[in-house]
């Protein structure tokens, strides 16, 4: 069409033609409003924060330790909002002070927002004691408030264990993952815990692709661009993208491995009878699996015990309650690989305990039914959080101090570190009402143990 019947044609039916002009990328408007935002990857200098603006802009955050007077705030980089990212941007900050209350607003332009705002707390240098809490699978923008009853335990951070949304992403993938996270994200209860603790995240089957998903989801690539794009994240370990997204931290005298055993997941094999065809593994290759054992040396060789965020349950096993025949997603399907890291954890006596979603429970084991080593020598403890406000199962098992399948339920780890041989911990089941949880047996789930950091080897 030439312009003049264009012209014409756009004067008679003024709204069909009228096109949507895309907003150039480098465009600062006074007027864009930050809509969604939380923070991540906290040490005792720095933060990263992640957010979405409603329109494409230049951006910064601004981070005091005084909630008003920010003349002396700490400025991040200004960072480039586009249309193509879903007007997402992250901001790290740095050059923060050890164990000090932060707060931060976001700048577009030349305009400091101060009605939207964060908070956070940066870690301690020394030896401290501390509260994480930890959970797994809410619902896609679930409003429950769960999560404000989280927020008001005030933990240090707050850790995902997976299925951080119901997306099952498997088509579409861009635009699927910028929506979910953006449901998530738009939940008052969510974005009210999230602006006030720190996240470290790992997701599960359910965000990463669909139902038991694994490297085999169409979506693995954008799937891992999305998280790289929206989670406030630690650093992941590997920077090839065809590499899982397990991040390693370290709060006072605990190493948290944060372990991705979904997106190079490969499931095992069974003919008709419920023989293996094929071995599975979870980590997926061995440079994860390699990573994975030293990081556990590494802990042990600078007086750490390691929390395993796990993702998916580690008991299970033929005989057990919930154990069928052609396991193929929790630990119970991979028994070779979950020896062959029993067997390392026994060999160079690792002080580790692992904390788990994916099933829809709370659970606790001491370590009696989790030894997995040959001959035993590596009982490790085990406590399962979940689910936020799925719906119930029990999955794995059994357990020592028993389980909890109600929905509105997560876990809170405190660690009791006074400096000397042993850090403690001290294990507690909630509910969205913030009450201990009951076994089945009418029992809280609690759990209190020590672990020593002095190498009994040597
Ligand atoms: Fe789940």
């Amino acid at each position: 069409m030439n312009l003049l019947y264009r012209a014409i044609f756009c004067a008679l039916l003024f709204f069909q033609c009228k096109q949507k002009q895309p907003v150039p990328d480098t465009v600062s408007e006074t007027n864009v409003k930050v809509l969604n935002f939380w923070s991540g990857g906290v040490t005792s200098t720095s933060i990263k924060i992640t957010a979405r603006f409603s329109a494409a802009t230049k951006a910064q955050v601004l981070v005091s330790n005084d909630s008003v007077d920010f003349s002396k705030a700490i400025a991040s980089r200004i960072k480039l909002i586009k249309e193509s990212e879903h007007y997402f941007g992250s901001f790290s900050i740095k050059n923060l002070e050890p164990n000090t209350n932060y707060y931060y607003h976001f700048k577009n332009g030349k305009t400091l927002d101060t009605t939207t705002h964060g908070r956070f707390k940066t870690l301690n240098t020394v030896p401290f004691s501390y509260k994480i809490a930890f959970a797994s699978c809410g619902r896609t923008g679930s409003e429950s408030n769960i999560y404000t009853t989280i927020k008001n335990e005030e933990p240090l951070l707050y850790i995902i264990t997976g299925d951080l949304h119901y997306g099952d992403v498997n088509k579409n993938c861009d635009t699927q993952y910028a929506e979910n996270i953006t449901k998530v994200l738009n939940s008052k209860t969510q974005a009210d815990l999230y602006s006030h603790i720190p996240i470290a995240y790992i997701w599960d089957d359910h965000d990463f692709g669909d139902g038991n998903s694994s490297k085999n989801t169409v979506c693995k690539e954008q799937a891992k661009e999305a998280y790289r794009r929206y989670v406030p994240s630690y650093p992941t370990v590997f920077e090839n993208p065809r590499m899982p997204l397990s991040q390693s931290f370290i709060i006072g005298r605990v190493r948290f491995l944060l372990t991705d055993l979904r997106s190079e997941k490969s499931p095992p094999e069974y003919d008709t009878t419920c023989q293996k065809t094929k071995q599975g593994s979870n980590f997926g290759n061995k440079e994860h699996l390699d990573w994975f054992k030293k990081e556990l040396l590494d802990a042990k060789n600078t007086n750490q015990v390691v929390i395993w965020v796990s993702g998916i349950p580690f008991i299970n096993h033929p005989g057990g309650p919930n154990y069928e025949c052609d396991e193929d997603d929790d630990w119970g399907g991979y028994p070779e690989e979950r020896k062959e890291l029993s067997n390392f954890i026994k060999k160079h006596q690792i002080p580790i305990s692992i904390i788990s979603g994916d099933a829809h429970m709370v659970a606790i084991d001491d370590g009696a039914n989790s030894d997995y080593a040959d001959k035993g020598g590596a009982p490790i403890p085990v406590f399962q959080a979940g689910p936020l406000d799925q719906k119930p199962s029990y999955k794995g098992g059994p357990y020592s101090h028993g389980y909890s399948a109600i929905s509105g339920q997560y876990g809170i780890v405190e660690v009791v570190d006074n400096g000397k041989e042993d850090i403690c911990f001290i294990w507690t089941a909630k509910n969205k009402n913030n009450e201990v949880v009951l076994n089945h047996k009418g029992n809280p789930i609690t759990y209190k143990f020590c672990q020593s950091v002095i190498d009994v080897l040597k």
